[in-house]
């Protein structure tokens, strides 16, 4: 049903469409027989799927990625079709309107997006986070106007207004389309950065967990440099990976400038994942993202060492039954390998 309704919304403008599906959620979410119609078709409930990752217990380890609902106006309708967390954001600490349209591009035959959002959101003060949510993941960054060297007051403002409501606070140090914000990863800058925001976060009560979503163009050198520092300084877990500026195998889309999501990013975005998992023996935390579109691919990203798997465009060109298919294929899975939990399906 949705590959009929899908070739009839992919006739207008992307973000358009976006904006659509956002409003159907929220309002979805804040009505009793929707959200409980919703919640009978989406749901899946099974003691196999929960999970316990740095502190939080997640009743499945299908969460939604960063910058779908950005100012985390439909957490409630979202939480509804099946997530087991909803990360919000990339918010700001001020609104900002974000780069030029057009600024999503449809890659249909790669299933993948292009998009050069640059944060629109509308500032912290905006953002909205029901406390009966789903477990909430609150993705922060840095605003467009501040200057690199002042990036860590951004973080460290940001995290004390949000930290209360967060069940992990993410700093978001790796979009493309942000100039400079991946400069953030560099050793000294992260070092830096990671010490002031750290320090904030101890301060705060209650504690809150602390990851780094980080960017699938670093090389082998950088990602260990980073993780020198990301696994001596308390932070509990990387998010791993933001969208690429790679075009491999799509050179025709070379002049389109932005991060590319979805299939094309699966393999690179895995690579990562098992990369981090063996530096750090299976230690640190991970949240697999990138180009996740099936049940399978979800468990390459879990076999692979994460913990947590969270989708985005594949939720785009899918539609929401994916959410409950991959869910489904998790408790298929554990079946199968004998195992009583989510938790024990890693490095098989
Ligand atoms: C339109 C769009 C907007 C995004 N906005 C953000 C954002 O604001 N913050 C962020 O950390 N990641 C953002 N992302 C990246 C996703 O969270 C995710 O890391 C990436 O798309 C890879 O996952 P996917 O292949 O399942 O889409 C965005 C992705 C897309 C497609």
């Amino acid at each position: 049903m949705y590959s009929l309704l899908r070739s009839l919304l992919f006739r207008l403008d992307p973000e358009q469409i976006h904006g659509l599906t956002l409003g159907l959620l929220r309002f979805a979410g804040n009505f009793p027989i929707t959200y409980y119609l919703l919640r009978a078709m989406f749901e899946v409930r099974d003691p196999r799927l929960e999970i316990k990752v740095f502190g939080v217990r997640f009743k499945n380890p299908l969460g939604l990625a960063a910058g779908y609902d950005k100012d985390g106006v439909a957490v409630r309708g979202l939480s509804c079709i099946g997530f087991g967390h909803i990360e919000v954001g990339t918010v700001t600490r001020r609104a900002q309107p974000g780069n030029p349209r057009p600024r999503i591009h449809r890659v249909p035959q790669a299933r993948a997006l292009i998009n050069s959002m640059g944060f629109p959101n509308a500032g912290v003060d905006a953002l909205r986070v029901p406390r009966d949510a789903t477990c909430v993941g609150i993705n922060i960054g840095k605003s467009k106007e501040t200057p690199l060297e002042q990036a860590a007051q951004d973080y460290c403002a940001l995290l004390e207004r949000v930290h209360a409501r967060a069940d992990y606070v993410a700093l978001n140090v790796s979009s493309p389309n942000t100039p400079g914000l991946r400069a953030l990863q560099a050793r000294a800058a992260i070092e830096e950065l990671l010490r002031a925001v750290i320090a904030t976060r101890d301060r705060l009560q209650p504690r809150v967990p602390l990851l780094v979503k980080i960017s699938p163009d670093m090389t082998e050198s950088e990602l260990d440099d980073l993780l020198a520092v990301v696994t001596t300084c308390g932070v509990d877990g990387v998010i791993a990976t933001n969208t690429t500026t790679s075009r491999a195998g799509l050179y025709q889309y070379e002049s389109v400038t932005g991060g590319l999501s979805g299939a094309p990013l699966r393999a690179r975005a895995t690579e990562i994942i098992r990369y981090i998992a063996r530096q750090t023996a299976g230690k640190l935390p991970i949240v697999g993202v990138g180009g996740v579109a099936s049940p399978d691919d979800a468990l390459e990203k879990i076999r692979a060492g994460a913990s947590l798997v969270q989708i985005y465009t594949g939720l785009v060109y899918a539609g929401p039954a994916l959410i409950r298919a991959i869910n489904l294929g998790l408790i298929r899975a554990c079946e199968h390998e004998g195992v009583r939990s989510i938790g024990q399906l890693g490095n098989r």
